[in-house]
């Protein structure tokens, strides 16, 4: 997902530019916003932290864009292309390095295992919407 923030700020062209140039094939692309209650659920495992809360406004703030993308070991490389998810700890060349405006608003969302990420792409597309 592209984060609220990153779509504001006119990075959304140059993000996917990373990730395709990055050897990943786009599955299906969405330009959506997230309502609260949504935003809510879909970050319903961080329910507990103390930034939850901002998080979900965050979210919610703007439109997104949302992928389901495909490669070989896509979840761990993934990550490796997003960075670090404090901006201060990005790696060159990552996405967080490039993007992100803070550890709150840092420009992208990776699914964690691949059992979430099923789970993310059953929220935002069907079957018809994959390609
Ligand atoms: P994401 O799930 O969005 O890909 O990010 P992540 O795995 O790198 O980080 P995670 O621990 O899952 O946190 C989810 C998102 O919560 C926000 N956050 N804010 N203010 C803070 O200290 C703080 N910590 C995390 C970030 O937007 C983070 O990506
Ligand atoms: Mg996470």
């Amino acid at each position: 997902m592209i984060k609220p923030e990153a779509v504001a700020a006119g990075n959304m062209g140059k993000i996917i530019d990373m990730i395709i140039g990055s050897g990943f094939r786009i599955v299906a692309l969405k330009y959506t916003r997230l309502s609260h209650g949504e935003a809510g659920t879909f970050y319903e495992v961080h329910k507990e932290r103390p930034f939850y809360g901002e998080l979900v406004d965050y979210m919610a703030s703007g439109p997104i864009v949302a992928a389901i993308l495909e490669k070989d070991n896509a979840m761990e490389d993934f990550r490796k292309l997003i960075g670090a998810t404090d901006p201060a700890q990005a790696a060159e060349g990552t996405i967080r390095k490039a993007f992100a405006e803070s550890k709150a608003k840092n420009a992208v969302h990776g699914s964690d295992s691949d059992e979430n990420a099923a789970i993310e792409s059953e929220y935002f597309f069907s079957g018809r919407e994959r390609f």
